[in-house]
C-alpha cells in the first residue's frame, strides 16, 4: 500500500517538468516511511489518505535534505547524502522544491488539515533552530531538550496522526496524543542508537551526536551522575572529535550510571501511554508500529 504513496509523489514531481529534479528525487534514499504508514493505518487507503501521506513524506524528505546541510552529514541512510554528492546548494534547493510542492498539494485539503500541517512545519523549523542553538554549548536542561525534540521531530508525527484521524472522523485528540508520544519516543530511541549502535547498522557514524553538539538525554543523565572532575571531562569532550579512549570512557561511565537505561525508560513510559490509548481504540496495528519502533536497531 505504500507503493501508491510512492507513485503519488513521483507523479507530482514529474509534473514539475524538470528531468534532473525528477532523477534526483528517484535516487533519494527513503527510510521506513513511518509517517505514510501511520496515515494509511489510521485513515485506510483512499485517494485522500494517499495524497495526505505523500504531502507529509515530501515535507519530511525536504526537512532531512536541509538537516543534512545544517549537520554537514556525509551520509543518510547508509548512502552518500545529496549535500555530499551534489553540494549544499543543490540539497537546499531540492528541499525547497519538495517542500513547496507539498504545500501546493496541501492547500487543496480541508482547512483544518491544511492549517494544522502548515503550522507543524513552522514548529518543525523552530525545533531545528533550537537544535542548532542548543548545540553551541553543553546543555543539561532536560525540559529544553524535550521541548526541542517535540518541535523538531514529534510535531510532524503528531499532526500526521491528527490529520489522518480527522480525515475519517476518528477521535482526533487521542490519535494526536498517540502521534506526539510516538514522535518523542522515536527521537529518544534515535538518540540512544547513536550511542549503542555501530556505523554499519545505523547508516551514519556512531557516537556522532555529541561531536555535532547535541547533548542528548543519555549525556544529560550521565552529567548529573558524575563527580565534578568527571563532569568537566564530559563537558570538555563536547563538540570535539572523540579519541577512541574518550568514546570508551563515555560508554563505560554511561553503563556504570545506567544513563542509556534511564533514557530508554522515558521512551518506554511515553510509548506505554500511547499503547494504552490505542488499545482502547482497538488499533493493534498502531500498537505494533510503536512496538517495532521501540525495538528497532537503526
Ligand atoms: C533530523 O534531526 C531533523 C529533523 C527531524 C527536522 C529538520 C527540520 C528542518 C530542517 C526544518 C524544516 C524544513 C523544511 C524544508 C520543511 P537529527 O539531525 O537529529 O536526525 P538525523 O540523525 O536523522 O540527521
Ligand atoms: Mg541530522
Amino acid at each position: 500500500m505504500l507503493k501508491a504513496v510512492e507513485q503519488c509523489m513521483l507523479t507530482w514531481i514529474k509534473e514539475l517538468q524538470n528531468d534532473e529534479i525528477y532523477e534526483l528525487f528517484t535516487h533519494l534514499p527513503h527510510g521506513k516511511r513511518l509517517r505514510a504508514k501511520l496515515v494509511l493505518k489510521i485513515a485506510g487507503e483512499t485517494q485522500q489518505s494517499i495524497k495526505l501521506a505523500a504531502v507529509i513524506e515530501l515535507i519530511h524528505a525536504a526537512s532531512l535534505l536541509h538537516d543534512d546541510v545544517i549537520d554537514e552529514a556525509l551520509t543518510r541512510r547508509g548512502v552518500t547524502s545529496i549535500n555530499a554528492s551534489d553540494g549544499s546548494k543543490i540539497a537546499v534547493m531540492m528541499g525547497d522544491v519538495l517542500y513547496s510542492k507539498a504545500f501546493t498539494e496541501l492547500v487543496a485539503f480541508d482547512d483544518k488539515i491544511a492549517q494544522s500541517v502548515a503550522a507543524s512545519v513552522t514548529t518543525l523549523s523552530i525545533g531545528e533552530y533550537l537544535d542548532v542553538k542548543m548545540g553551541e554549548s553543553f546543555n543539561n536542561n532536560e525540559d529544553a531538550y524535550l521541548d526541542m525534540i517535540y518541535k523538531k521531530t514529534a510535531s510532524l508525527i503528531e499532526v500526521t496522526a491528527y490529520a489522518a484521524a480527522f480525515l475519517v472522523g476518528k477521535d482526533e485528540h487521542d490519535y494526536k496524543l498517540y502521534g506526539k508520544n510516538l514522535g518523542l519516543a522515536f527521537q529518544i530511541i534515535d538518540d540512544i542508537l547513536d550511542i549503542v549502535s555501530d556505523e554499519k547498522t545505523l547508516g551514519k557514524p556512531a557516537l556522532n551526536d555529541y561531536k555535532e553538539g547535541k547533548t542528548t538525554l543519555p549525556y544529560m543523565y550521565l552529567h548529573t551522575s558524575l563527580n565534578l572532575e568527571d563532569k568537566n571531562r564530559l563537558e570538555k569532550a563536547h563538540l570535539q572529535i572523540l579519541e577512541p579512549l574518550d568514546s570508551l570512557w563515555i560508554k563505560t561511565k554511561m553503563k556504570e550510571h545506567k544513563s542509556v537505561e534511564r533514557s530508554y525508560q522515558l521512551a518506554r513510559n511515553l510509548s506505554d501511554e500511547a499503547i494504552t490509548i490505542m488499545t482502547k481504540h482497538n488499533e493493534p496495528e498502531l500498537v505494533g508500529i510503536l512496538e517495532d519502533m521501540m525495538s528497532r536497531e537503526f
